[in-house]
């Protein structure tokens, strides 16, 4: 039995699925040509990820008997990053940072490891992507030089672990997980069989000897990290990097963490420094904003634990042909078309008629029940032709018959849109029940969409 046996499976490059005899057409996803033949070695290590470098197989103990230490965090100093991964990197944690090209990935690790690196943590860079002279003139442009930041260009895995077994870092980062070759496997960098070693065998790592573990992964054009769909599951955490290349802004978000909240995200800059950080989102999405416009107006997002302003924007036309358009970006398309319903029917508003276009400003995603009163408003305004009042902020669920629904962490939304120096705000009137009333800021509670547009305007 111990004898190693080597085999040939077929892997759907697409999805990860696999067979012993090729087809035209996987069977999983229904994706054509996308098998790939691949030799495999069977492994020799069984199933032992979880014990530890001497001890035997794992052995089931009684959960209150196991002694903790308290999850040990390390700060990158970078106080976005941190809170998104929650609080701090986990020692032998694996986080997955997932991103379009250029998007800023690297550039995002290279700070964030320099920030790891003081207190004279060694730490190492790997990069199958740029040769070390690249790395190290980048470094510099951004000033994150530092004699305990180690890089090395390398993607031969083998090597990569036994460097690591040698210069013992305090954190691994792999750019990008796409590139690492496993000379067991046939297949080339970049294959779904090859990422997958790659990502169990650093995981393996990572859990027995509690090094933390970053890894960076290509996103395929419709929008997921290459590579299997199992690689997010093998991970701690994944973490996206997002944002239109047209504008500065990127967002890092948690997509999944097994040691914090997702929802949390960190806003940054692009500079010819580097990334910097965006402490007060609210005021850089609301800077271009004119007061008195028809069509737009403020809303208070919450990401994860934080309020943010944000603009959004309507317009609409009459439709020149039969059906008419609804065309909207960084909102959900069936909200829109729901609340336009609702708007038509309580309202009387002849929306039927009419295109509606819908944006929110700076390229931002809103994605909140909260957020309908600001949508139904804005459309509102633009099909009236009427400016909301200046000053105000717009809060609230809307139902199918009109009613508005109460929405979460009004306080912390009320009191970031007096810092914004808002004035007014138009909530639903079961949160301004159980908000703690502020003296300064007028409160109008409303609870259908019928009221709302009697204070709107
Ligand atoms: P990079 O980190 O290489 O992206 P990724 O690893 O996700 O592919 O960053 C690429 C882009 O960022 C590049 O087009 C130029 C821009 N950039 C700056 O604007 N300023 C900088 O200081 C750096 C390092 C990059
Ligand atoms: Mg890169």
């Amino acid at each position: 039995m111990a004898k190693k046996s080597t085999k040939s499976v077929f892997t759907c490059q697409a999805c990860g699925y696999q067979t012993p005899k090729w087809m035209g057409k996987c069977l999983e996803c229904g994706k054509w040509d996308t098998l790939v033949e691949e030799t495999v070695r069977a492994p020799d290590r069984g199933g032992r990820i979880m014990s530890l470098p001497g001890e035997d197989a794992a052995r089931p103990v009684a959960i209150d008997s196991v002694e903790t230490i308290g999850e040990e965090r390390i700060f990158t100093g970078i106080s976005e990053f941190d809170r998104v991964l929650g609080g701090g990197v986990v020692m032998g944690s694996m986080v997955l940072i997932g991103g379009d090209p250029g998007i800023g990935k690297s550039t995002l690790m290279l700070q964030a490891l320099y920030g790891l690196s003081r207190e004279n943590r060694r730490v190492l860079y790997v990069s199958g992507e740029e040769s070390v002279r690249q790395l190290s003139m980048r470094s510099r442009r951004i000033g994150t030089d530092s004699d305990c930041l180690m890089v090395v260009s390398e993607i031969d895995l083998e090597s990569i672990l036994a460097m690591v077994a040698e210069l013992k870092p305090s954190v691994l980062v792999v750019d990008s997980i796409q590139t690492m070759f496993n000379s067991d496997l046939t297949s080339a960098p970049g294959s779904v069989s090859q990422v997958r070693e790659a990502t169990l065998r650093l995981m393996l790592m990572a859990k027995k000897t509690g090094l933390p573990v970053f890894i960076i992964g290509h996103v395929t054009k419709e929008g997921a990290i290459a590579g299997p769909r199992l690689l997010e599951h093998m991970v701690d955490t994944v973490l996206y990097f997002e944002g239109d290349r047209n504008y500065i802004y990127r967002v890092l978000r948690a997509v999944k963490n097994r040691f914090g909240s997702t929802n949390e995200i960190g806003v940054f800059e692009m500079t010819e420094t580097g990334l910097g950080e965006i402490v007060n989102p609210s005021a850089v999405f609301l800077t271009e904003r004119s007061d008195n416009t028809a069509g737009s107006i403020v809303t208070c997002a919450m990401e994860g634990t934080r309020p943010i302003l944000v603009e959004m924007q309507a317009l609409t036309s009459s439709t020149s042909f039969g059906t008419p358009r609804r065309t909207i970006l960084g909102l959900d398309h069936n909200r829109v078309a729901l609340l336009a319903a609702v708007m038509e029917k309580k309202l009387g508003m002849h929306l039927i008629g009419h295109d509606i276009f819908m944006n929110v400003a700076g390229g931002v995603k809103v994605d909140e029940p909260a957020a309908d009163l600001g949508i139904v408003a804005a459309v509102a305004s633009s099909f009236l032709d009427r400016p909301v009042h200046a000053h105000t902020v717009i809060l609230g669920e809307v139902g199918l018959t009109g009613e508005i629904r109460g929405v979460s962490q009004i306080d912390a939304r009320v009191a970031e849109s007096k810092k914004m120096g808002f004035t007014r705000c138009i909530l639903p009137q079961s949160s301004l029940e159980q908000s703690r009333t502020d003296s300064r800021m007028t409160l109008l509670g409303v609870s259908s969409v019928d009221e709302a547009m009697e204070v709107m305007f």
